[in-house]
Formats: C-alpha cells, sequence, structure tokens
C-alpha cells in the first residue's frame, strides 16, 4: 500500500428525482442502494406517484411541487425524468440553484432550448450530464474500448439500427406533442456513433421513410425510417429505425446490430437478443409497459434493464451508479455532455428535415 495516497473522499449526496415515472422510479430504487446517498427527495406533478415511490424507496421527502423539492438544503444534485417536453424548466431551476442534473434524453425538443440551458450550465459553472444509457450496455462500452485502443484503424463506416414493437413505439409517442415525427429510439444510436467517431462531427444527413400503422392511429410518424449520415472526414453511416414490429415481438425494448468498418477491422454487435429465448404459457410481464404480456421473451431485452432476484441490473442501473460515484467519489463520468446531446439533437432533427424536403441535410443547421 501507498503510504503517501491520498486518503478515500467520499461526498455525502442528497438526490432530488423530479419526475416519479418508469424511469424515475429506477433512478430513485438506484438512488436508494447508493453508499454515498444520504437523503432523496421526489417530486412528480402527480403527488400521488411521489408518495408512492417515496414509500417504497424510503424517500425522506415527497411531494408535487419540484421546485420545493429540488431547493430542499439537504439535496445537492438533482435528477430530471420528466416527459421529454417537459424537461426545460426543472433543468434551468437546478441549474440556477446551483445542483448537478442528470437530465433524461433528450436535452430538449429544440436547439433553441439545448442553448439555453447549455448557456444556463457553462454561466453557473455546474454539471449537466444527458443519459443515453446505451454508453453503459457492456457490449457498447467495450466497442468504444477497442476505438480508443484504435484497434479498427480508422473507420470508414458504420451501421446502427433498431428495431421495437408499436406496443412499445405507442407508449413513447403518447408522451410527445401528437405533430411530433420523433424517431425517439434512434437517438440513443445517433449518440453511440458520435460517441464511437468522436472528434468527427456528422456533416450531412440523408433520409427516406415509409409508414402507416402509426399514422393509422393519428400520429406523424413513420414506422420505417433510414437514413445516411456523411462525417466530415468522409465517413458515411447507415442509421435506421423501425417501432412497428407486431405488437406480441418478443424484444421487450430495442432489438439492435451495430457494425463497424475500419481500415484495420471490423466489429460486429448483434443487440437483438436472440441469445436467450424463453417461451412460457403463464405470460412475462414487459419492464416498461404494465399489463403488456408475451408468451414468447427475448430475456434481457429490457432498454433499462432488468429485474432479477428483488434487484434491478442493467444499463439505466450502471449509468445512475455511475453518476452517483462520479459525484461522490469524482470518478470519471461517462455520460454523454450537453455538447454530446445537442449534437444528436440535431441530427435527428436534419433527419426530420430531409424527410420533409427530400433532400439532403447539410450540418450545422442554420
Ligand atoms: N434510458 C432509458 O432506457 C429510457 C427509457 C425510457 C424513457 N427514457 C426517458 O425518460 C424520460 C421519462 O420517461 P418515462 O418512461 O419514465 O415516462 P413516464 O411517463 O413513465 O414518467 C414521467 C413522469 O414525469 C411526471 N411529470 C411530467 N411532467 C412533469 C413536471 N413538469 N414536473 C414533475 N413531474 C412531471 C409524470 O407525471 C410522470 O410520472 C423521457 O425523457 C424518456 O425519453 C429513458
Amino acid at each position: 500500500m501507498n503510504a503517501d495516497a491520498a486518503p478515500l473522499a467520499r461526498r455525502e449526496l442528497g438526490i432530488a428525482i423530479v419526475g416519479c415515472g418508469r424511469i424515475g422510479s429506477l433512478r430513485a430504487v438506484m438512488a436508494s442502494r447508493h453508499p454515498a446517498v444520504r437523503f432523496i427527495a421526489l417530486a412528480d406533478r402527480d403527488p400521488e406517484r411521489a408518495r408512492k415511490l417515496a414509500e417504497q424507496v424510503g424517500a425522506q421527502v415527497h411531494s408535487g411541487d419540484s421546485l420545493e423539492v429540488m431547493s430542499r438544503p439537504e439535496v445537492n444534485a438533482v435528477v430530471v425524468s420528466t416527459i421529454e417536453v417537459e424537461h426545460t424548466t426543472p433543468v434551468l431551476q437546478a441549474l440556477d440553484l446551483g445542483k448537478p442534473v442528470l437530465v433524461e434524453k433528450p436535452i430538449a425538443l429544440d436547439l433553441g432550448a439545448a442553448d439555453r440551458i447549455i448557456a444556463a450550465a457553462n454561466q453557473a459553472g455546474i454539471s449537466l450530464h444527458v443519459g443515453f444509457s446505451r454508453r453503459f450496455k457492456k457490449r457498447y462500452l467495450l466497442a468504444k474500448e477497442q476505438l480508443v485502443q484504435g484497434r479498427l484503424g480508422k473507420v470508414v463506416g458504420a451501421a446502427a439500427r433498431v428495431y421495437n414493437s408499436r406496443s412499445q413505439g405507442l407508449q413513447t409517442l403518447s408522451r410527445l406533442p401528437k405533430e411530433s415525427n420523433s424517431i425517439s429510439g434512434l437517438t440513443y444510436y445517433v449518440d453511440v456513433i458520435n460517441w464511437f467517431l468522436a472528434g468527427n462531427a456528422p456533416a450531412e444527413v440523408y433520409a427516406r421513410a415509409q409508414g402507416g400503422v402509426f399514422k393509422d392511429q393519428g400520429f406523424n410518424t413513420n414506422d420505417v425510417t433510414w437514413a445516411i449520415l456523411t462525417y466530415a472526414d468522409g465517413a458515411v453511416v447507415n442509421l435506421g429505425v423501425c417501432y412497428a414490429l407486431p405488437h406480441q415481438y418478443p424484444a421487450l425494448g430495442h432489438a439492435a446490430r451495430v457494425e463497424l468498418l475500419g481500415s484495420e477491422g471490423v466489429m460486429l454487435l448483434d443487440d437483438d437478443h436472440t441469445d436467450q429465448i424463453m417461451y412460457t404459457e403463464q405470460g412475462f410481464p414487459h419492464v416498461y409497459i404494465p399489463e403488456h404480456v408475451v408468451n414468447m421473451v427475448f430475456l434481457g431485452s429490457g432498454t433499462p434493464g432488468d429485474w432479477a432476484l428483488g434487484e434491478f441490473w442493467g444499463p439505466v442501473a450502471t449509468e445512475t451508479r455511475a453518476w452517483l460515484d462520479h459525484l461522490s467519489a469524482g470518478t470519471q463520468c461517462l455520460l454523454a455532455t450537453p455538447r454530446d446531446a445537442r449534437r444528436t439533437l440535431e441530427v435527428g432533427l436534419a433527419i426530420g428535415e430531409s424527410l420533409r424536403t427530400r433532400a439532403p441535410v447539410r450540418l450545422p443547421l442554420a
């Protein structure tokens, strides 16, 4: 042992969680398990949700008033897990209070709001991170390590596509404005590819799409979207998303495949979860959609992760723990920065613009 080593420094944490829905509940569970967390305060615009979750995780405070909860003197960091259209206000309030923030993806729905958030964080000198939980799934983390080590040489091309059932697609769409053409699931893979190709900015987007299932239900969203991204150094990336697989499709979250083509190597990430299949006459509960039950299931396909033996395991668990470790012990933080999240948002908006104009769209957007 090195006698000169600095003593272990651990900062005690008081965490406020704003938004006690599906993901906020998982953040609260993970916070309640973390050794540095001494205080948890929960807020939801539906105070009954906050109360129930407080009972479940043993939180000291619960309320329908987010600002009151974030302002508590015991609170020194804030998680914003509200629905997508409700991120900006609580994020700006937390930054104004001088408290570090973890906000779920996307950082905002438009670049103006993203810029206001980035400016507020910079001005306050407060850390803000955005939850793109694929970064904390082991196979993506391992892929990033190989790229950091340079084992693929120069990456000249890549492909990333994600499929999901329409049951899940409808859940996501029901949180977004009716006119939104968001392809929310794809944003994780835009983030992953941008993270893999760090230092190489997306320069052009071209997209095509076809719809029916969601349009028939009144949403302005396509069933299948394919896009080609060209990066500044010429690397070409094919991105695809289809959230319209049949209701009972066995994946209970993202079914994905990512491929990286380099001058000295190639990497294939099979993330379809077809390696552990179960059929049960008793029905298997969906991790994200209450009351949705399937007979055939790809085990381990829950996007945030999965429950087993009373604990939650998977990307959102690891991501939450990593963020709390960062705040408490100063460990490296691999979560997306506000700039990363803005770039991902910009690609998503450019895909929408290319679909509207049927033309390639140059980045950065005007
Ligand atoms: N990382 C992942 O795996 C993952 C998966 C799904 C969703 N998400 C993201 O998590 C966020 C939340 O999604 P969800 O599935 O938990 O939604 P949800 O609908 O289950 O929960 C959202 C909660 O926020 C509350 N709320 C809404 N506006 C509020 C406000 N202004 N103040 C306080 N509370 C408010 C709602 O009452 C609800 O309880 C979204 O940004 C979504 O994109 C991440």
